[in-house]
């Protein structure tokens, strides 16, 4: 089976961590976003994954080939010359993806985050006899999203509307389908929305079917969501392989911690912590909620929460780091610093305190 992953886009709403590597290779839960789904795929046996790009495809290509060879799985660029949008990649890749199998293929939408549960959309996708198959998820939210209503029996869906203005229910597309190669036919080659364009028309057909996807689900493409995000990951692995989670009386709650890092004495970390490689947490430290990318230093009797440090930065001595605080990669924050929603662009050396959120260039 092949796949294809939606890659394009700037990321700015996760800046200032996009502007040193495109959105998909921003860690989270100290890997590559792009590389829990590429596992993922792997492991119900996708052969071939094709990343759709408008930008940056060797900077993904260069770190992604040490990974086609660990994986054992073949992973292409299909670029764009200008952007597609979310459907017209599927016409330009379209050589790629359809072979003599006839076989559906995955599209997945790249800062979704959830158990990916393929095998089981695989299983749906059969079962209906569509032509298209998409997971839905409820969001107290649903108007940012593209909302589906469908049978609750059957799953097929009556309506898909992308990011409607008016309340027209709550599950919404959670930017993971399963598609029949005639779903191509519906493309053409020019910057169109597969959810504005193809869904729709293929559920007026009552070809396209909705599942509700299991277990969380989150689009992680903004900092508040990607701290959220995080910690519905970490229930997930306590549930799964809880293993994986750190120990010991220095511990609260769901803590990921990469082995090469070092963490001091009398440091109290959780819940909803990921340390990265390579970092070193001095003594006394205080993290919760919080994401520290590999090479960070946190200095003694630091105290950050709900926020999130770019790769190589570090935070100084009794510094207070809280809010939706984020620190791009290679930023220095002094000691005794107080940041309150600092979003703090790479190579900055912090020396006054941010007193309220603002953007510090
Ligand atoms: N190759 C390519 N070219 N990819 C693109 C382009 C483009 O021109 N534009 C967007 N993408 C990619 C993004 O990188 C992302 O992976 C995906 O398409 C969806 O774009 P977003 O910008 O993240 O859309 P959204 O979050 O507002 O809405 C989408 O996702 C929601 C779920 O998170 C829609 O699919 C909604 O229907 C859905 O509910
Ligand atoms: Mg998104």
């Amino acid at each position: 089976m092949k796949a294809l992953i939606l890659v394009g886009g700037f990321g700015t709403r996760l800046r200032p961590l996009t502007l040193s590597v495109p959105k998909p290779l921003v860690d989270f839960a100290n890997k590559p976003m792009i590389l829990h789904q590429i596992e993922a795929l792997k492991a119900v046996g996708v052969t071939e994954v094709v990343l759709a790009i408008n930008y940056q495809p060797e900077v993904m290509l260069n770190f992604l080939k040490e990974f086609e060879t660990k994986l054992g799985i073949k992973i292409t660029c299909s670029q764009e010359t200008e952007p597609l949008g979310t459907a017209g990649p599927l016409a330009l890749a379209r050589d790629k993806l359809i072979d003599d199998s006839g076989e559906p293929f995955f599209v997945l939408n790249s800062d979704v985050i959830s158990e990916y549960p393929f095998k089981e959309i695989i299983e749906f996708h059969k079962s209906h006899g569509g032509e298209a198959s998409i997971m839905v998820t409820k969001v107290d939210e649903p108007s940012k999203y593209g909302v589906v209503v469908m049978e609750e029996s059957t799953g097929q869906v009556e309506k898909f509307v992308e990011k409607p203005k008016i309340f027209v229910g709550n599950k919404i597309n959670a930017g993971i389908y399963l598609l029949d190669p005639s779903v191509l036919d519906r493309i053409q080659l020019r910057p169109t929305s597969i959810e504005k364009e193809v869904f729709p028309k293929i559920a007026a057909e009552k070809k396209l079917y909705a599942m509700v996807l299991p277990g969380f689900w989150m689009d992680i493409g903004q900092p508040r969501d990607y701290i959220t995000g995080l910690r519905l990951y970490l229930d997930s692995l306590r549930k799964k392989s809880s293993s994986k989670l750190a120990v010991g009386a220095h511990i609260v709650g769901n803590v990921l911690v990469d082995e090469t890092s070092k963490i001091g004495e009398g440091c109290l970390i959780g819940p909803d912590v990921a340390i990265g490689p390579g970092c070193v947490v001095e003594s006394g430290v205080r993290l919760s909620r919080c994401t520290i990318m590999r090479g960070v230093r946190v200095k003694k009797h630091a105290c950050i929460s709900s926020s999130i440090i770019g790769w190589h930065s570090t935070v100084g001595q009794w510094a207070r780091v809280e809010n939706m605080t984020i620190l791009g990669e290679d930023v220095h924050v002094c000691d005794e610093i107080y940041s309150n929603g600092g979003v703090v662009l790479p190579h900055k050396e912090i020396k006054s305190s941010i007193l309220k959120p603002e953007i510090v260039m």
